[in-house]
């Protein structure tokens, strides 16, 4: 962990475990109950996260925080939100950095929350609506912000992206995530000023269908991805002299988007497009795929239209939309004499002659059936002696330093 993550860390700590024992200190007696409840009610949405994406898990305690803290104040949503949290990272098994930044970066959350919502509150009267849906909304508009935004900076420190990036990619999603919980969250607020306060109880099985809709969804574009790169390692696996060569291809794409500079978005981009690019081949059958003669020129058609194929195949899929290009032309030549479609420098996608030169240098430097691989200096010279016909200048350049710098 770099300094700087750590120096956040430390800050998060110290200004959110303040809010949280302060918030513990000022704990009625007669209000443990409540407290208690309310735990047991909002621990179960915590020990089971929505999964966003790679880096951001989500969970419905937003809409829980939210009413509690209109309801009974600041100190009370701070104390349920720092119990449940601790309960659900220790079932978790998450470790004391990952439970204290969480319950850390809740009571920060909250706290503000709570302050922006008693600005715009009208304070001579209890929750009223319409008079206080400004205030609603304002609490709920700090609440997504700084939630997001605390967690983003911990995850952009120690993933080397930036904030900016991180937000951007995932935005649609917690958007869409937390306007279904606004009204939620309204409700409850509702049931419990208007009605018995245990009315509010009714909206648990709402909340909990709504959990399971969002864990279904975000768990079918992870499975998804999982799917489509299990199948492409199995057609590496069909022979075994290309085992785990998607993944290879994956990562050197990823150092050599890196080492161009290429955006964070970009080179997430690319390596995911790398990690499928000869998904394609699974419609190949083995007397072609693993043939070691010369293939006849029926045959050579048949594999030169994987490309083809994978773009067919991912094309449909939203994660893969843009991919699927890159795909598409990986066996594109700067020269306009490679395939499927014999593209010319300036139309092929940056990603696809990354993909181009990261896939020649795995197949060079692995043993083939009717040859052995060759040497890393070998297979330098050929990307240099291809270098302005076959593959992009720029790209060549880039790998190259990459190799040299691991010597
Ligand atoms: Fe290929």
């Amino acid at each position: 962990m770099t300094w700087k993550a750590k120096l956040y860390l430390f800050v998060i700590y110290l200004v959110g475990l303040s809010i949280a024992f302060y918030a513990f200190s000022k704990l009625d007696k007669n209000i443990l109950l409540i407290v208690i409840l309310w735990v047991i009610i909002a621990t179960p949405f915590e020990i089971k996260p929505i999964q966003v994406s790679t880096d951001w898990h989500y969970t419905l305690s937003f809409a829980i925080h939210l009413s509690l803290l209109i309801i009974y104040g600041s100190w009370i949503a701070i104390t349920v939100a720092a119990f449940v949290t601790s309960i659900a990272d220790l079932l978790g098994k998450k470790g004391p950095v990952k439970l204290i930044f969480n319950v850390s970066q809740f009571s920060i959350t909250l706290y503000l929350t709570g302050t922006v919502y008693n600005l715009f509150k009208n304070r001579d009267i209890p929750f009223l609506l319409p008079d206080d849906l400004l205030a609603f909304i304002c609490a709920s508009l700090i609440y997504v912000v700084i939630n997001t935004l605390l967690v983003a900076v911990i995850v952009a420190l120690t993933s080397n992206r930036s904030v900016f990036y991180l937000l951007k990619r995932d935005a649609r999603m917690v958007v869409m995530f937390f306007l279904s919980l606004v009204p939620i969250s309204m409700l409850m607020v509702i049931l419990y000023k208007e009605h018995h306060p245990l009315t509010m109880l009714l909206i648990i099985p709402p909340l909990a269908f709504t959990h399971t809709s969002f864990r279904n969804y975000a768990s079918l574009k992870i499975e998804t991805r999982k799917t489509l790169e299990i199948l492409a390692d199995f057609v590496d696996c069909r022979d075994r002299y290309t085992a785990e060569h998607s993944k290879r291809v994956a990562q050197y794409a990823n150092l050599i988007s890196e080492e161009m500079n290429l955006s964070d978005s970009d080179k997430e981009l690319i390596e995911l497009a790398g990690r499928v690019h000869d998904l394609g081949k699974i419609t190949i059958s083995d007397s072609i795929l693993l043939k070691s003669g010369k293939l006849t020129g029926e045959e050579k058609k048949i594999v030169q239209s994987h490309p083809e194929v994978a773009y067919k195949i991912l094309r449909p899929l939203q994660m893969y939309k843009r991919g699927s290009i890159i795909i598409r032309d990986h066996h594109e030549r700067c020269d306009g004499k490679g395939y499927p479609r014999g593209l010319k420098d300036k139309s092929i996608h940056i990603g696809a002659k990354i993909i181009a030169v990261a896939d020649a240098y795995d197949a060079m430097t692995s043993d083939r059936p009717y040859r052995k691989a060759m040497t890393k200096e070998e297979a330098i010279a050929e990307l240099e002696a291809n270098s302005g016909t076959q593959f992009d200048p720029g790209v060549v350049k880039a790998f190259i330093n990459i190799l040299k710098k691991r010597d």
